[in-house]
């Protein structure tokens, strides 16, 4: 970090860019400009009919050293959404134009529009002051750093199904119950834990955070547009400063958003472009590189047999994903620039946990021989509201369930050429946690296949076949709730490359961490 990058007077960076823009006033200067302009400064009236910038949050493009995309949502429309983009100390580098889309919630009618503003020729390890507007809104301001390029120390961390602290519906007491006032309810699996997990991350003030799906759970709520404001509100504190870099789980297939229920998602995320997406399936999946870590981002309902979302989409991309996958996997490989392979993902292969959703022979079938092949180092997973990891994994029994064998069984340091640590990591907060339901001993129900559909329900019922489970290696049944950190160390030419990993668990809204383990993943470098 430089003299520039401190950030020791925000306030007179982010006026001095505002007047470098031509916005507002310069320096404590007297306000200058149009009376848009006025409108946009700090502490200037402002019109209560524009629509504030909300939902502040940050994506890295494909290659994160010199791209970020910058996003926000609003419930009307706006003009000239736009990115003031500076140095730390004010110096306004550029003004990036934002493109909005939209989409009408098909349950409410609602329209939401987000707004992304792609930012590229960044310098790589640099420190930015943006700020966000659109016309008559005040701006925005928050800082980002960019990746390093080449080989660097960094950390990033990890969870998936957060859900929302926030209340959403009005309780309806049972016939013949008189409430003396009207009682809130979270109605979109959230708790007050989902807020703590948030508060957690920034503790650790990683480069960035990889959300492994089930996010907000819209899906369930009786409003939805409310749950996606509301995961937005819980998170900008956390995403507006580093990206947040999802896979879409079941809980984003919303019925009635898009011909396959994602386009909610799909709206307010902005993530790099993969070769040989259409519109039903632009974002769904992606990869990006940071320092010599390449990480693929997948899709799992393109794949899983089990019914968990709001239409049955299996095989929704006909291929294309896996298609994807193998050639990233393949290129990634055979990169003398990339160590490490993380795959970040929703549904698991892998999971001890009794009565839950447990593993699905999708992802077995269709992604592990991919992992195996192309040698992955870490799968990052959620859907089992809980924290387990296996041993590193290579090759599967012949058996109905395909079980993974596992290749080693020290637990403390694990040599990833040998096999795929799977992590499951769904403690971001949901109401409904599954840390106290492990088999003892370890065994995993996993989904073969779905029955015809329920004529009441209309959902596939799963069928499961339960094997042992001697790939799995640490649980943790004590607590629900918590997330995973990852320090890359790259090492030195010729020597091993690091992953330091350590899963806290997080208490209180101060995000209060307690280590619940550490390891360490290794491999020699590449290069
Ligand atoms: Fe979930
Ligand atoms: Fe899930």
């Amino acid at each position: 970090m430089n003299a520039s990058d401190d950030g020791s007077d925000f306030e007179l960076s982010r006026r001095r860019l505002l007047a470098a823009a031509g916005l507002g006033a310069g320096l404590g200067a007297v306000v200058a400009g149009t009376p848009v302009a006025a409108a946009e400064a700090p502490g200037a009236p402002t019109d209560p009919a524009i629509p504030p910038v909300a939902g502040l949050h940050l994506q890295f493009g494909a290659d994160a050293a010199a791209q970020m995309t910058v996003s926000w949502h609003s419930l009307q429309p706006v003009r000239r959404p736009r990115v003031l983009l500076g140095r730390m100390d004010g110096r306004l580098e550029q003004t990036v134009e934002a493109q909005t889309v939209s989409y009408v919630d098909g349950k409410s009618g609602q329209t939401v529009h987000a707004h992304h503003a792609r930012l590229s020729g960044l310098r790589p390890d640099t420190a930015y002051l943006y700020g966000a507007l659109h016309e008559g809104a005040v701006p925005q301001f928050a800082t980002f750093r960019t990746a390093p390029r080449g080989r660097a120390a960094f950390t990033f961390t990890s969870f998936g199904d957060q859900g929302t602290p926030s209340l959403g519906k009005a309780y309806v007491p049972p016939e013949g119950v008189k409430l003396p006032d009207t009682l809130w309810v979270n109605d979109n699996l959230g708790s007050p834990s989902a807020a703590d997990t948030t508060a957690g991350v920034e503790r650790v003030q990683p480069l960035f955070h990889l959300f492994n799906g089930d996010l907000c759970y819209a899906n369930l709520a009786h409003d939805r547009v409310r749950a996606w404001w509301d995961f937005w509100a819980n998170n900008s504190r956390s995403a507006s400063r580093r990206p947040w870099m999802p896979s879409p789980g079941n809980h984003e297939n919303e019925l009635g958003n898009g011909p396959i229920g994602y386009q909610a998602y799909q709206t307010y995320f902005a993530v790099p472009e993969a070769a040989g997406q259409t519109e039903l399936t632009r974002g769904l999946w992606y990869a990006f590189t940071v320092g010599s870590v390449r990480v693929l981002s997948i899709a799992n309902d393109d794949v899983c047999y089990q019914d968990g979302g709001d239409s049955y989409v299996r095989g929704y991309s006909a291929g294309a994903q896996k298609a994807w996958l193998e050639k990233e996997l393949s290129a990634a490989r055979a990169s003398r620039d990339i160590d490490w392979i993380v795959v970040c993902m929703h549904q698991v292969a892998i999971s001890t946990a009794d009565k839950f959703n447990g593993a699905d022979l999708g992802v077995r079938q269709e992604w592990t021989p991919l992992f195996d092949r192309y040698g992955v180092d870490l799968v990052v997973c959620g859907h089992e509201h809980h924290y387990e990891r296996s041993h590193p994994l290579r090759g599967h029994e012949a058996n109905a369930t395909l079980t993974p064998l596992a290749a080693a069984t020290a637990t403390d340091a694990i040599d990833t050429r040998q096999g795929t640590v799977h992590m499951v990591i769904g403690g971001g907060g949901t109401s409904r946690p599954s840390n106290a339901l492990f088999f003892d001993p370890p065994q995993c129900r996993v989904i073969t296949a779905v029955g015809p559909p329920d004529p009441k329900t209309g959902r596939r019922p799963p069928i499961y076949v339960t094997e042992r489970a001697p790939w799995s290696a640490v649980r943790n049944a004590a607590h629900a709730y918590g997330f995973a950190a990852f320090a890359v160390d790259p090492g030195r030419p010729g020597g091993l490359t690091t992953i330091k990993v350590t899963y806290y668990d997080v208490a209180g809204p101060d995000g209060r961490l307690a280590p619940f383990e550490t390891f360490t993943l290794r491999r020699p470098r590449r290069g």
